[in-house]
């Protein structure tokens, strides 16, 4: 089996330190977090929703005009979700990251927000909706969230947090499978 690429790999890595403290490291954070929760509740892998998650806004850019942030030219321009799918899996398959799971992953984060989409809407799978929702719970008005503080030690100590809670649930998914296939 391959290993586990961890949260704290790809926190590391210099394409997440860049785009993702741009669009907001508490909010990736804790969007990873209510993705763990939500990732339970659906029956979805925690690994692939945390992860999706933390790199959702990945491709996020700052819409202003004179100083100011601009939801008409946010609207009208932002591509954020088709640009964070492509960065994601580009940087998840830099740090060689299962190619099925990159997929899924850089799919749920297209999906994971619809303003730029027709307004019929698409009908999101499991661990897609995990997704969508973590960010919508984690959201501020104004897009506050976005420039939520958190120190450095503090996100890396959250970050580990997570990955240990999700190497313990795959532990568990593992014995049980192999006590059902015994
Ligand atoms: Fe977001």
């Amino acid at each position: 089996m391959m290993k586990r690429v961890t949260l704290m790999e790809i926190f590391e890595h210099h394409i997440a330190q860049k785009y993702v403290r741009r669009a907001g490291l508490a909010h990736a954070i804790s969007a990873a977090y209510h993705a763990y929760k939500f990732s339970l509740e659906y029956g979805v892998n925690p690994d692939l929703a945390t992860k999706a998650a933390f790199l959702h806004d990945i491709g996020h850019y700052t819409w202003y005009r004179n100083g100011q942030w601009d939801y008409n030219l946010y609207k009208e321009n932002d591509i954020h979700a088709i640009k964070g799918a492509e960065r994601a899996h580009k940087l998840l398959i830099r740090l060689d990251e299962n190619p099925v799971a990159a997929k899924e992953i850089a799919l749920a984060i297209l999906l994971h927000t619809d303003s730029y989409l027709p307004e019929q809407g698409i009908q999101l799978e499991p661990l897609q909706k995990v997704v969508a929702l973590a960010d919508t719970v984690d959201e501020e008005p104004g897009g506050a969230h976005h420039y939520r503080k958190i120190s450095d030690e503090k996100a890396k100590k959250m970050i580990q947090k997570l990955d240990d809670k999700i190497m313990e649930h795959l532990n568990k998914e593992k014995i049980k499978n192999q006590a059902t296939m015994n």
